[in-house]
């Protein structure tokens, strides 16, 4: 990586500070993590982990996920929202037990290739699950980026979304890329956060641009009208 300081920051923090009970963690069973990572695409941490868990008691594999009948599998999820990604679990399952003989890839190409798994998700399936070495960018690590790299164009553009992709790429640690992960997603939800960041805490304060130059209310940049 070109900035090796970036990456060991993020991971020290993680050890330190970053969550290591959620019930999703501890375990490099791909079927646990795919699910935890769908659940939580669009949904808290603190909501999903009642659903989770009762997901798992019903469907311990991906095996009875795929055999579920369908009004059972959105049973389940009934209460958690967007909808979509129930049918789109539910049909990934049957795909990954037709087609993929029960076993999620390691390769996030080939997982990007299933239903529900977009670029993000299959990094950090195949991350926590494989230690596969592969970038994630959800919205809250683009609101760290924004905010370090002071990028102040809206990340909705399809050419900010790309130079972000680029710095994901080449901020990837050759190490711990598991820790590292866990810790860009938590520094976005726990001190990176939209409304009230808490700077003096954080390990990248020291090279953030937004905290730097007093623009972190500014970044990233809202939708324009
Ligand atoms: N959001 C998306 N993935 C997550 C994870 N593995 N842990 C906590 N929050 C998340």
């Amino acid at each position: 990586a070109p900035d090796p300081d970036f990456s060991r920051a993020v991971i020290a923090w993680q050890k330190q500070h970053g969550r290591h009970a959620l019930p999703w963690q501890n375990t490099r069973d791909a079927y646990r993590v795919w699910l935890s990572e769908i659940m939580l695409q669009q949904t808290q941490v603190a909501a999903v982990i009642p659903y989770y868990l009762r997901f798992l008691e019903s469907f311990p594999t991906v095996a009875d996920l795929a055999a579920a009948p369908s009004e059972q599998v959105m049973a389940h999820w009934s209460g958690l929202g967007y909808y979509s990604r129930a049918r789109n679990l539910h049909r990934c399952a049957q795909i990954v037990m037709a087609e993929h003989g029960g076993q999620f890839s390691a390769d996030p190409a080939v997982l990007e290739t299933l239903p529900g798994i977009g670029r993000s998700t299959a990094a950090a399936i195949s991350a926590f699950s494989y230690g596969t070495r592969a970038a994630i960018l959800d919205g809250n690590v683009k609101r760290v980026f924004a905010r370090v790299f002071g990028i102040d164009r809206f990340p909705g553009e399809k050419a900010v979304e790309n130079e972000m992709w680029q710095r994901a790429v080449a901020l990837l640690p050759d190490q711990d890329v598991e820790a590292y992960t866990q810790g860009l997603m938590d520094l976005g939800a726990t001190l990176c956060t939209r409304n009230r960041p808490d700077c003096p805490r954080c390990p990248l304060a020291n090279r953030c641009v937004a905290y730097q130059t007093g623009r972190t209310a500014q970044l990233p940049v809202r939708k324009p009208k």
